[in-house]
């Protein structure tokens, strides 16, 4: 599909995103094929309805980076358009603080028409410096949430929430989540890296769970999820789960909703 093609057929995804926004009537298969199966159900959420999707770039070995930390780019052209569609449809994008160190990232939407998702950065210590785009470039709003121990020292334009960190440090997925939801953000992109979406896997807020694999070996580095130890593949999960092409990519949409709790 070229530019324009593409664009058309993303245009009525972002009608029916309206639609539910201003609490009209809207169905998942309001969306035209092959975007329906990908996109309707997160587009057809109205404002205040909770959909809370991960998405990982990952290697066919399960890298989303080097050692290093190096992962531009990982997928094709067709896979950062894929994140970039879900950055347009969600409130809030949530990145942990690693994420942020490493890549720089601006979290915006560029790649397709739609609107900035408020940029949420999980910072239990706060170390996010003053000098990160995030807080500098002012391209959409952005909330840092930080263990109540610390006191993070940005600017004013930047909002900053308090949480009760885990007995690890971390911040529990669903505290976090609730911080959002207080905001009146409920549709919810956790973009990475490896350790914020295992922890969000792990304690089982999520309702998809989207791995885009490319055709690379990477054959090291960091890895997309980790999980606690299972002894046996009984205890694998096994979500349902849509396959779509994204170019040379597979992308695997994993529905954890049916996923019996732990
Ligand atoms: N391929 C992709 O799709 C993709 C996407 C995003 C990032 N990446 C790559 O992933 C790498 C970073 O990933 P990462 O796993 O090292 O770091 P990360 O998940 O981005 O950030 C982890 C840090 O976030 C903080 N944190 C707060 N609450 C947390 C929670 N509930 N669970 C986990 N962490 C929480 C902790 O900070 P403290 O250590 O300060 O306590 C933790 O160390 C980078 O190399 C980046 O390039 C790849």
């Amino acid at each position: 599909m070229d530019g324009e093609a593409e664009d058309r057929a993303w245009k009525p995804v972002l009608a029916l995103r309206a639609r539910a926004e201003r609490g009209e009537s809207a169905a998942a298969d309001d969306a035209p094929a092959p975007l329906d199966a990908l996109f309707g159900e997160l587009a057809a959420t109205p404002a205040g309805g909770r959909f809370v999707v991960a998405h990982l770039g990952q290697s066919l070995d399960g890298r989303i980076a080097t050692e290093s930390g190096h992962s531009h780019y990982i997928g094709c052209e067709q896979s950062l358009l894929h994140l970039h569609r879900l950055r347009a449809l969600v409130d809030a994008v949530v990145v942990g603080i690693g994420t942020v160190i490493a890549d720089a990232p601006r979290l915006t939407t560029r790649h397709c028409t739609g609107p900035d998702p408020v940029r949420v950065v999980l910072d239990p210590r706060a170390r996010l410096g003053a000098e990160a785009s995030v807080v500098t470039d002012r391209a959409a709003p952005t909330l840092v949430v930080h263990s109540r121990d610390v006191h993070p020292m940005l600017p004013d334009h930047v909002e900053t929430a308090a949480l009760a960190p885990d007995p690890t440090g971390a911040l529990p997925p669903a505290g976090v989540l609730a911080v959002l939801a207080e905001r009146g953000l409920t549709r919810v992109l956790v973009e990475g890296g490896g350790r914020t979406v295992s922890s969000f896997v792990a304690a089982r807020v999520l309702d998809r769970l989207q791995f885009a694999v490319a055709p690379l070996l990477i054959g090291s580095g960091r890895p997309a999820l980790s999980l606690p130890v299972v002894e046996t593949l009984d205890a694998a999960l096994r979500p349902p789960y849509g396959r779509f092409e994204l170019g040379p990519d597979t992308l695997f949409d994993f529905d954890l909703r049916a996923t019996p709790a732990a």
